[in-house]
């Protein structure tokens, strides 16, 4: 008697092993034991089997996104631990990473503990903790990288605050290097973007809404692949969001700098076009940008300059957003919708599917030092099954975030994942229908 489940007749896509084909694949015991056509005969009637039907389906290593804000603790009026991971398995995901922007700031053992004890308890995506690289997220004293990494952390950022002393950076990559510990900057030089509502353009002029300038972004990246370089030490740039700082990362990698970056859906489908109409949905930082600036980072994504998608995940509740425009919290939420997003990317001929992959699962994972979910014989199962013709819409949709803050509700979507397992075990399951 064996419990197993089958996936009959899928199309089977992990680039990272060179694998795109049409077969059946096995899971028993939480780990894949066969994959290839026919691998669903053998079993008897006896044998304890779910078959889900997969015509036409694909099924992908599970995703990673190394950027969300799950607002645990703090915050749980936007969002917890538990509905955080269960929008993560919604949208395909297996592993997130959590920023330390909460209340209190993760900058210490015991709010790291308690992430991964209340992420551990609920049932979705696994939970890997950023920690703050300084105390309160103030920018003054270092935190204890050695300790928190020993708690688990996986990285360490200020996210939504920039470090811009040049004293506090250098010092983080020097510590952080000895465990290998990647240190993640939102690079934004706050005394350029004091007051600023949005991107300094045209638009900014034309609404009257304070402007924050590419080059704010594009000073502190600069400066900090300088740092990386001197230090030998690994540096991630956050939501990249200019051609400027494209430019930089690109030539810091010919020159064999330890350096990578991401990209978040929003930044790759709108500028700031999209705020003319004072959607408060479209408020976020790094500002929505302009079209070259989109171009600039969507070829960069194709050509792997730009190494990750990342969501960005940022949920805020009606009162942060129903409001005006000035007085908004910045942020959408990303999780249940970037893979369809990003598919609509796949279809128009932007991005390959491989890349996408690599960019949404195998390059997080690696920066972030956890184990890459792969479509191989003996490997831990955590798989995505996506439709990828499933038509839906986010507005009429269950979703299991608590937030609705997206420019992306009313949007009409192709492809969603139907399936999501996290070591070995089925955490979103929507292919009931299908078995
Ligand atoms: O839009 C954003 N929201 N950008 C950030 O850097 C922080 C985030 C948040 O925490 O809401
Ligand atoms: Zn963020």
């Amino acid at each position: 008697m064996t419990d197993a489940l089958v996936f009959r007749d899928v199309r089977a896509i992990d680039p990272a092993v060179g694998r795109d084909e049409r077969c059946d694949v096995v899971v028993e015991r939480g780990l894949l034991t066969r994959i290839g056509p026919g691998a669903s005969q053998g079993f008897t009637p006896n044998d304890r089997v779910r078959v889900v039907d997969g015509g036409g389906c694909w099924l992908l290593p599970a995703l990673v996104d190394q950027h969300v804000h799950l607002r645990e603790p703090g915050y749980e009026y936007k969002e917890d631990i538990a509905s955080g991971l269960a929008a993560a398995a919604a949208g395909g995901y297996a592993h997130v990473c959590a920023m330390p922007n909460t209340n209190p700031v993760n900058d210490t053992r015991a709010v790291t503990e308690l992430m991964l004890a209340r992420g551990a308890e609920c049932t979705g995506a696994r939970l890997h903790p950023i920690v703050a690289i300084t105390r309160g997220l103030e920018g003054k004293q270092l935190t204890e990288l050695a300790e928190l990494k020993a708690a688990g952390a996986v990285g360490a950022s200020d996210d939504g605050r920039c470090v811009t002393s040049s004293t506090m950076m250098l010092r983080a990559l020097e510590y952080a290097r000895n465990f290998n510990l990647p240190i993640i900057q939102h690079a934004e030089d706050h005394e350029l973007t004091q007051g600023a509502l949005m991107h300094e353009g045209e638009i900014s002029a034309r609404l009257g809404l304070r402007g924050w300038p590419r080059v704010a972004e594009d000073a502190i990246i600069a400066r900090d692949v300088l740092f990386a370089e001197y230090v030998g030490a690994r540096y991630h740039a956050a939501h990249i969001s200019t051609a400027g700082a494209v430019r930089i990362l690109r030539e810091a990698k010919a020159r064999g700098i330890s350096v990578t970056c991401e990209v978040t859906p929003h930044h790759l489908l709108l500028t700031d076009q999209a705020v003319l109409g004072y959607d408060t949905a479209c408020k976020v930082n790094p500002p929505l940008r302009e079209a070259e600036d989109m171009a600039a980072l969507r070829s960069a994504l194709a050509d792997g300059t730009i190494d990750v998608i990342a969501t960005d995940h940022a949920p805020q509740s009606s009162l942060e957003k129903d409001c005006e425009f000035a007085e908004a919290a910045p942020g959408l939420v990303g999780l249940e919708l970037c893979l369809p997003l990003m598919l609509g990317l796949v279809r128009e001929g932007t991005l390959s599917l491989g890349r996408l992959l690599d960019a949404m699962s195998t390059q997080p994972a690696r920066i972030m030092g956890i184990s890459a979910p792969t479509l191989q014989e003996r490997a831990l199962a955590e798989l995505t099954l996506v439709d990828p013709e499933l038509a839906w819409t986010p507005a009429t949709t269950r979703l299991a975030t608590k937030s609705r803050n997206t420019p992306f509700l009313d949007r009409t979507l192709v492809g969603r994942a139907v399936m999501t397992l996290v070591g070995g075990t089925v955490v979103h399951d929507l292919a009931g229908g299908r078995a």
